[in-house]
């Protein structure tokens, strides 16, 4: 970051002294104010719960620009990435930065491919869980539990360490989504196959048995594979902000990576695919297009809880690149699978329509975003609804440990200690009970 020549200064209408703070830049978007001083100097702090206006770190691998709805993963756009390039390309680039050659992506892919086995002890794990567990239940335990396998690993300080992790986690997150699908369906976890793609080594584990040869469909192993790569990372969510507190305080990468899954399974978040998809059924079961406006009305009634999932982010006042790239994979899977008279994604593509000239949302500058067709083109794969929450923290695995390693690859980084505004009662005396 660069100091910029102007400065802030904080002046106090009750005559305290004023504060001069510096100002950065960085190499696009906009500058920050520089407050780790203040409290020194002034004995305030800030206030901003839910971070609108707060820069927690400063970060040179995803970009977002909202009013453009633009998405940059090193600076390369979103559209290019998912059409020119698949996933572990897209890996290659998060975690160091730059595109691979042909050699240096064969030669990840097979580091990634020589980890996709979990250890064996793994498997015993699931049975600890009733059959319909929710797979984002079982997905935060098995991460967290990863760490207990690997104490050759685990020391997020060292770098050999933190490498072997990244690698270790992106290989074995399609195995223990795939395990965690394979139980709640009663049928056998089966093995990883090194010599198929990420995405179909991911679709044989999900789908095949040990009965019969399982052929993978290249339509879909392209369109799981862009969704990977719509996921992979997105600057500070929530998520991404949960895995770098948790490893600021020095943590293990498995753990950090667990907090994250656990932050995702939220509605508000990566939540909202399986959300979303529910959301069309129910509409799809009043009745369908017909009730769409009678579910718009519940949606701009303040006092319903009632959100249109999939609409609406924190940083997009635009629409979400991400949703116009699963827009189109939709429709080329559904058509590949000659389903493109699929009444949800019909119902979805009228929803958008009503929605984008709805007041409500124009003046709110409501848009889809990558969870509103998401959902659609999983479904029509064959993937279960409560799975796609789980294939969310799959594909973004790669993202947080590019972020996690960037923190803790930085010297000035300290553990997170967020402080408050103190409302509760002020000091006072405990009375014994007969007094109370
Ligand atoms: C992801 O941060 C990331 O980058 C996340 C993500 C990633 O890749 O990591 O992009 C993935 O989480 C995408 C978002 C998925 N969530 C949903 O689709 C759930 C529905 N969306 C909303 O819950 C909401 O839009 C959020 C949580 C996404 C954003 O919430 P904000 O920024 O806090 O905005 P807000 O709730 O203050 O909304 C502003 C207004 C409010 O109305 P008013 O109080 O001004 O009258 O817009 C309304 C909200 O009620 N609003 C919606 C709405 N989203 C916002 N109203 C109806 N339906 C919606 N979906």
């Amino acid at each position: 970051m660069k100091l910029a020549d102007n400065k802030a200064t904080l002046s106090f209408s009750n005559g305290s002294p004023s504060v001069d703070l510096p100002v950065y830049h960085g190499n696009v978007g906009p500058d920050v104010v520089d407050i780790r001083k203040l409290y020194a100097q002034t004995g305030m702090f800030t206030y901003d719960p839910g971070f609108l206006s707060t820069a927690s770190c400063q970060s040179a691998i995803t970009y977002i620009d909202g009013d453009k709805g633009e998405l940059l993963y090193r600076g390369y756009p979103i559209e290019q990435l998912a059409t020119n390039c698949d996933f572990m390309e897209t890996c290659h680039l998060l975690l160091y930065g730059n595109l691979p050659d042909v050699a240096a992506k064969a030669a990840f892919t097979k580091r990634v491919s020589n980890h996709t086995m979990v250890n064996e002890q793994m498997q015993f794990f699931l049975r600890g869980f009733r059959r319909d567990a929710h797979p984002m239940a079982i997905m935060t335990g098995l991460v967290g539990a990863l760490s207990a396998f690997y104490h050759d690993s685990t020391d997020i300080n060292n770098p050999e360490h933190r490498e072997i992790a990244a690698i270790r986690l992106i290989a074995k997150m399609p195995t223990l989504v795939a395990m965690a699908y394979k139980y709640s369906v009663g049928q056998p976890f089966m093995y990883p196959k090194n010599n198929l793609s990420y995405a179909g080594n991911f679709m044989h584990m999900m789908f095949a048995t040990p009965c019969e040869e399982y052929v993978v469909n290249p339509v879909i192993e392209r369109a799981l594979d862009r969704i990977f790569v719509l996921h992979a990372d997105h600057e500070q969510n929530a998520s991404t902000s949960t895995v770098r507190l948790c490893g600021s305080s020095g943590t293990n990468p498995f753990a950090a990576i667990a907090a994250g899954v656990a932050c995702l399974w939220g509605p508000a978040h990566g939540g909202a695919n399986e959300a979303c998809l529910n959301m069309l059924e129910d509409i799809q079961r009043m009745g369908g297009i017909s009730k769409v406006g009678q579910f718009m009305e519940q949606v701009k009634d303040k006092n319903s809880s009632v959100k249109l999932m999939g609409f609406g982010h924190r940083v997009y006042k635009n629409y979400d690149p991400r949703a116009k790239l699963m827009q189109e994979t939709c429709k080329e899977v559904l058509t590949a699978l000659g389903l493109e008279n699929d009444p949800l994604f019909k119902l979805a593509m009228a929803l958008e329509k009503i929605a984008l000239e709805d007041e409500y949302f124009v003046s709110r500058k409501l848009y889809p975003n990558v969870d509103f067709y998401s959902g659609i083109v999983q479904r029509a794969i064959g993937i279960p609804v409560s799975l796609f929450t789980a294939i969310f923290a799959l594909a973004r695995t790669v993202g947080w440990i590019a972020q996690l390693n960037e923190m803790i690859g930085d010297p000035e980084y300290k553990i997170g200690r967020p402080r408050q505004l103190f409302t509760g009662s002020v000091r006072r005396e405990v009375q014994p009970i007969s007094k109370r």
